[in-house]
């Protein structure tokens, strides 16, 4: 088994130390894995995400993530880019451009043609459902069909690991269960490392894994 996340006593201080986000993580996560990361608010759960998608800079320990180690690694936005998708509890879809410029956005990373751009971002919203709504604003579209929209645009580069912040805690249940099928199905079918962060148990249930962050550790609970 392939190790595609390895933490070892990772620390994040904010406000000059005073607040130890995390106090010394070690997490294992291996390629294929479908972790489930709960807490309480303020435990360090998004920091703890930040840190694995390369979002913000760890201040000590060691974090190897598909065999970049981030510490030292000098163009993280590209190792971002290559190597995962986001999604958020906000969908951070840009109101002023089109759905299918939205899922585009994250291919102008790539050296790919304009063709294989459209096509790509095309065949993404026609797998959510939304291929009708491709020349919409985001602001035209449901909670739900935002969020599609989102997970769409988070696969377009093909990650090799989803990192999803509370992506169902604004959406009602069925636009929830929607989400939640895209994701659990693209780890299914590709075996796509996916690492969710929500404090709703039944979505915490559907994982192989659980974690807990309490105080910036990281407890292990369920290991099935
Ligand atoms: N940018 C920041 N500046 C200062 N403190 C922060 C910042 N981000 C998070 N924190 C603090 O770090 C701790 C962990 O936050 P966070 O990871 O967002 O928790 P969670 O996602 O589990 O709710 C909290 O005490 C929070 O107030
Ligand atoms: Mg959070």
């Amino acid at each position: 088994m392939v190790n595609i996340v390895e933490i070892k006593n990772l620390t994040k201080f904010y406000e000059k130390g005073t607040v130890k986000a995390l106090n010394g993580i070690d997490l294992t996560i291996e390629q294929g894995e479908f972790v489930a990361i709960t807490g309480p608010s303020g435990s360090g759960k998004s920091t703890l995400l930040n840190m694995i998608g390369a979002l913000d800079r760890a201040d000590g320990g060691k974090v190897i993530v598909d065999g970049h180690d981030l510490l030292s690694e000098k163009d993280l936005s590209s190792f971002r880019s290559q190597t995962m998708g986001f999604v958020f509890q906000l969908h951070n879809l840009l109101p002023f451009l089109s759905s299918l410029e939205n899922v585009e956005l994250p291919t102008y990373e790539l050296k790919i043609s304009s063709v294989e751009r459209r096509n790509r971002a095309l065949d993404l919203l026609k797998s959510v459902g939304l291929d009708d709504r491709s020349g919409f604003s985001p602001t035209k579209l449901s909670g739900g069909e935002r969020q599609r929209v989102a997970v769409a645009r988070a696969l377009v580069n093909n990650p090799s690991i989803i990192l999803a912040d509370e992506p169902t805690g604004s959406l009602d249940s069925r636009a929830s269960d929607e989400v939640l099928k895209l994701l659990v199905d693209l780890h299914e079918r590709e075996n796509v490392t996916l690492i969710i962060v929500t404090h709703d148990l039944n979505v915490a249930n559907l994982a192989e894994r659980q974690i807990e962050v309490l105080d910036g550790k990281v407890i292990d609970l369920k290991n099935s």
